[in-house]
């Protein structure tokens, strides 16, 4: 299937577009304030309805996992744990599938601890 690349700098960053860690994609990745309910949010775009998989690409450099809400038009549809990839400049990948409708939606990432958000430099879908 085809994926759409969104950049976490052409979405709502809670946070910095930063550009201080190498090896993300377009222009920078977004660094949420270090608090819970921190987060991105994306507005994609899709042409039915459907489960698609959403994979949000990420740095974790901290000790401890950086779970977060998937929030789909506002509703917590899942959670991801992002656990640490052992520096800031390396980059992982965290997946999890969603039912959408047709047309656009908001997809947001919500940090559940105080530490924020790990840094998100997109999401592919
Ligand atoms: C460091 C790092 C940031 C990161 C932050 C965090 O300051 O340089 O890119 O976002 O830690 O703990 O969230």
């Amino acid at each position: 299937t085809t994926q759409t690349r969104y950049e976490a700098e052409n979405a709502v960053c809670d946070g910095t577009i930063d550009s201080n860690h190498a090896g993300f994609s377009g222009t920078g990745f977004c660094n949420t304030t270090n608090a819970t309910g921190s987060y991105v949010e994306w507005t994609v775009t899709v042409p039915a309805a459907g489960s698609y998989t959403l994979a949000f690409r990420y740095a974790n450099g901290s000790t401890s996992g950086r779970r977060a809400d998937v929030r789909i038009g506002g509703t917590a549809t899942a959670q991801l744990d992002f656990p640490p990839t052992g520096a800031w400049t390396q980059w992982s990948t965290a997946t999890t599938t969603a039912t959408l409708p047709a047309g656009t939606s908001r997809i947001r990432v919500a940090a559940l601890t105080s530490g924020g958000t790990a840094n998100l430099d997109r999401l592919d879908l």
